[in-house]
């Protein structure tokens, strides 16, 4: 396995290296070449997945400082005002580059929009901006992350040997372009499932601005609604599956309904050697934000680069110019894989009594 993220991370990189300069110019918003490249960059929150603070910010800076490039990074924590008083405050500051984590595509277009009649280059990171107008899109396949999800939740379920399971789904923030192609990805697997009768459709709710708390206020009223009866859980991401984990406990029915995820956080990650959690899907973010990073210093520098792909913007209908990584599936047997490459220590995942769960997965 530890061969298989090394294949990732070699793709990623021949990926990288074959980016081009190339001396277009045209649109209006190169970076004055007289400007001090700076790079802005604004992550969404931290509550809805620890990965923006623990990995995105850590491994963006990372890249910065190895470039010796200027940037600023901040948090817009959920809000959307704020998202915009910090764009505002960074093109005022003098960036050359602003990478953005879409709250939605209104604002995020508003944002990718004003930054451009400034002169100032934008990458769309993570998140498509829909109808917006950034130079590039840099984030993972997320309709294969879908895919791993519902080819995850099928092997949990089949494990599970349960006749005609009831399959409900929590799916992310409606507002956000991933979570549609999440589900995309997830419906490819269990929507032929539930057409030859072979799993019933349980309840499918949206969780508004992925918010953990109200995915378990929402799975609890799910759990009502069917007398209990739902027999896997379509999670979006990992702290929509904690969520559902912990109703799950309260009434005795955790590891014994698989619930799905994403992130590979470390309390997911815990969850998945106790058997409260089926699977996780882990994005490497470094070589997410390694990718953005050498996209930002060129735009910053006045350059552009070829991604060698480009993906269609339902909305505004333009061919955004695009890095699409390759995500992986984590079950219990590969949870080591994880802390092999760096995404999270052995210290985070095997305390206490994950000690013992840790060194049963072979985790030294
Ligand atoms: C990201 C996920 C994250 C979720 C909530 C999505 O856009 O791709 O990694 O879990 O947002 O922050």
């Amino acid at each position: 396995m530890r061969k298989g993220f090394l294949a990732v991370g070699t793709v990623g990189l021949l990926a990288l290296g074959s980016l081009t300069a190339c001396g277009d110019d045209s649109g209006g918003d190169q970076a004055g070449s007289d400007k001090t490249p700076k790079i802005g960059v604004i992550l969404p929150d931290s509550k809805s997945s620890v990965r923006w603070e623990t990995a995105d910010r850590k491994f963006l800076e990372e890249a910065f400082k190895a470039a010796n490039v200027d940037y600023d990074i901040q948090n817009a924590q959920g809000d959307k005002t704020q998202f915009q008083t910090i764009a505002d405050q960074m093109i005022t500051s003098g960036v050359t580059a602003l990478m953005i984590v879409n709250l939605d595509s209104g604002t995020g277009k508003a944002v990718l929009d004003k930054a451009k009649s400034q002169g100032v280059a934008t990458i769309d990171y993570d998140r498509l901006t829909l109808g917006g107008s950034a130079e590039y899109y840099v984030s993972f396949d997320n309709e294969a992350v879908g895919k791993l999800q519902g080819e995850g939740l099928v092997k949990c379920l089949t494990d599970q040997k349960v006749e005609k399971p009831v399959v409900a789904y929590l799916n992310g923030s409606p507002t956000d372009n991933n979570a549609t192609l999440f589900k995309n990805g997830y419906d490819s697997v269990l929507k032929p499932k539930f057409d030859a009768n072979e799993y019933v459709k349980g309840p499918d709710q949206d969780v508004p601005d992925w918010d953990n708390a109200q995915a378990a206020t929402i799975f609890e009223q799910m759990l009502t609604q069917t007398s209990g009866k739902i027999d896997g859980v379509l999670s979006a991401n990992d702290g929509l599956g904690n969520a559902a984990i912990s109703v799950l406990k309260k009434n005795k029915l955790n590891g014994k309904v698989p619930v799905t995820g994403q992130d590979a956080d470390p309390q997911a990650l815990q969850n998945i050697l106790a058997g409260d959690q089926c699977m996780t899907v882990y994005k490497a973010v470094k070589q997410e934000a390694d990718a953005a990073a050498e996209l930002a210093i060129a735009l910053a520098k006045g350059e552009r680069k070829e991604t060698g792909q480009t993906v269609k913007d339902p909305e505004g209908g333009r061919d955004v110019p695009a890095v699409l990584l390759t995500p992986q599936a984590i079950y219990k047997e590969n949870v080591k894989d994880v802390i092999a490459d760096g995404y999270v220590t052995k210290e985070q995942v095997c305390t206490g009594d994950f000690a013992a769960l840790c060194t049963e997965a072979g985790i030294s």
